[in-house]
């Protein structure tokens, strides 16, 4: 013990001191709001265990009584900085309802959504065709034969079915009439039934078919299809058409190349490939090693179909064409299974955001 401070050892008072602020703080850890005042007049108030011992020290040898008064004092101090803490303490707990922010915490985590790879590709897709004046039109999922079929040069028992087998809807008034569309096709006989020329569309959807699901083939999938028809519209426009929006898509050094094919509603009908936007048309595990990949189906819309719907095949011409989403999603992403867009794995998805 240095010499300059207090010695306590032999200090007569410095115990009972000591045992009144011990029982004091002991006391205070569970006195309320009401009964602080109580608390403070027993030992800090006039007539309080404090004075008491105060009082003692008169009767102290003189030389003892400033060290016993220090003594005192002291404690009398710590008892008052208590006081106030506790009545501080309580009262902020007593403004409980008051709202009470600490702006440290760390927030919760919230999990926010992205928009799905397909509807990325979809949206995309419509901006492509924007600039050309390509409007987006919406048509029913549920069809009737007619307009996912007949009006589209599809008659009942034409061989062609075969490639478009779906689910039917059951309908007490038409039996057999009803089906989930298997392609977005019927939108143009939608379309060209309620407008005349010059018609621009792209109507893009879900479609169904009855599917041995795969790698690349899933029941349930999107569709975009574009329309245009106008007078003097001929194959050279789908063509640009075509090249422009695979371009976009892309990449600039895109080519369009185009092979003939079969359509029922479509006089010629073709298969449009892109040159390979992987390796450039060099071949690649993507192209199977051919330089170029398969993106649509399309042709010029056949006279019967613009008879069908009251337009003069000498007067309008027209070209439409169909594609796949997920297959574009796919070529664009570098997915290899088409079953990954709809298996809602976050691990998977994450990666479009
Ligand atoms: N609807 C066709 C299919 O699902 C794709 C298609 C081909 C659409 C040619 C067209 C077209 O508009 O002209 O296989």
């Amino acid at each position: 013990m240095r010499a300059s401070s207090i010695s306590t050892e032999d200090l007569p008072l410095q115990d009972e001191i000591d045992a009144v602020v011990t029982t004091a703080l002991d006391q205070l850890k569970d006195v309320q709001l009401d009964a602080l005042d109580d608390w403070r007049r027993s030992y800090l108030g006039r007539g309080g265990r404090l004075n008491a011992l105060l009082r003692s020290i008169g009767s102290l040898p003189a030389a003892e009584r400033p060290r016993a008064g220090q003594a005192a004092n002291a404690a009398r101090k710590k008892l008052g900085t208590a006081l106030k803490q506790r009545e501080a303490a309580l009262s902020a707990e007593g403004e409980g309802d008051v709202e009470q922010i600490d702006v440290t915490i760390p927030g919760y985590r919230t999990n926010v959504g992205g928009l799905h790879p397909i509807t990325r590709t979809l949206r995309d897709i419509a901006r492509a065709f924007a600039p050309l004046g390509f409007r987006v039109v919406d048509t029913p999922e549920v069809e009737w034969d007619e307009y996912n079929f007949e009006k589209l040069n599809i008659p009942p028992d034409h061989p062609a079915r075969d490639m478009w087998d779906t689910f039917f809807v059951k309908n007490e008034a038409r039996p057999g009439a009803m089906l989930l569309r298997t392609h977005t096709s019927p939108a143009q006989i939608r379309v060209m039934e309620q407008i005349r020329p010059p018609v621009r569309v792209l109507a893009m959807g879900r479609c169904y078919r009855y599917e041995d699901v795969d790698a690349t083939h899933e029941s349930i999938f999107y569709q975009i299809e574009g329309l245009a028809i106008d007078s003097g519209i001929t194959m050279s426009d789908l063509r640009g058409v075509l090249e422009y929006f695979a371009r976009t898509m892309f990449g600039r050094d895109r080519k369009i190349r185009i092979r003939g094919s079969f359509f029922p509603f479509t006089e010629p009908s073709c298969e449009a490939e892109m040159s390979c936007h992987v390796c450039g048309g060099e071949g690649c595990r993507v192209c199977s090693g051919t330089g170029w990949i398969e993106i649509l189906g399309a042709g010029m819309v056949h006279p019967d179909v613009l008879r069908g719907v009251g337009y003069d095949p000498d007067r309008y011409s027209g070209f439409a064409f169909g594609m796949g989403a997920e297959r574009i999603a796919m070529l664009r992403y570098g997915i290899d299974d088409i079953r990954n867009f709809y298996r809602n794995d976050l691990r998977f998805l994450r990666q479009f955001n």
